[in-house]
């Protein structure tokens, strides 16, 4: 379903005020949304995840901090054992109703603690790293490494910025590749070309293969 159908009819207000400050809280994103202040949200599915998904051997897949969500719907009906998390009640709310007959495949659960019911084959990563402030990037890329056996592949969109304040937190190629050396290596690396505003000229889609 595309953004605009998902969205009430009333506009968002232009000048939104917040009261959380914290990335790594969940009342943080659920306010957001709540104000239906989301510049994050593609409306749809990257040209790149189904050009990944027309060349891939479909496999069980995790989406960390779906927001919206609408990739999952996109994955199902191309046959992929798809689930997406979110620690926001309110992105979870957001998700099942972009998701309809899919929404089952979101749960409201913590990126750090989530224990799949089975092994997984894929992470798909977009606007999850960036989101959280530059502290918790071990922690996410260890979680990578504890859900991925050898040969799974982390894919998605990576933003690459030297802007002090987020989100979205960018980081550089160089600290990307330091963080991630260890327990994956780099099989393939494409320009973006449909990227929202608040990514353009700064996200590239990689994949990343778990190594064993
Ligand atoms: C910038 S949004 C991106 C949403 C979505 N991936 C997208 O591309 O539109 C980041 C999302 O990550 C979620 N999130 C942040 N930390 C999380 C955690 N520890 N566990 C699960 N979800 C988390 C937030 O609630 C929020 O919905």
């Amino acid at each position: 379903m595309a953004k605009s159908d998902s969205k009430s009819a009333s506009k968002p207000d232009p000048n939104p005020k917040f009261s959380h400050r914290d990335p790594s809280h969940p009342d943080f994103w659920s306010e957001r949304f709540e104000q239906d202040f989301t510049p994050w949200d593609t409306g749809g599915v990257p040209q790149a995840l189904q050009q990944y998904v027309a060349r891939a051997k479909p496999a069980a897949t995790l989406i960390p901090g779906c927001g919206s969500g609408y990739e999952v719907a996109f994955l199902a009906e191309a046959g992929w054992d798809v689930t997406a998390i979110d620690f926001s009640s309110a992105a979870v709310d957001a998700a099942r109703k972009v998701l309809g007959k899919w929404s089952e495949r979101v749960l409201q659960a913590d990126f750090f603690t989530y224990q799949p019911q089975q092994p997984l084959g894929l992470i798909y990563e977009r606007a999850f790293l960036c989101a959280l402030p530059p502290a918790r990037r071990a922690a996410i890329v260890s979680r990578w490494a504890e859900l991925l056996p050898a040969a799974g592949t982390l894919a998605g969109f990576f933003y690459f910025d030297d802007a002090p304040k987020g989100p979205p937190f960018g980081i550089s190629r160089v600290e990307l590749e330091r963080l991630l050396h260890t327990d994956f290596e780099l099989a393939n690396e494409q320009d973006v070309t449909d990227s929202i505003t608040v990514f353009a000229g700064k996200e590239r889609w990689m994949e990343w293969r778990r190594r064993g």
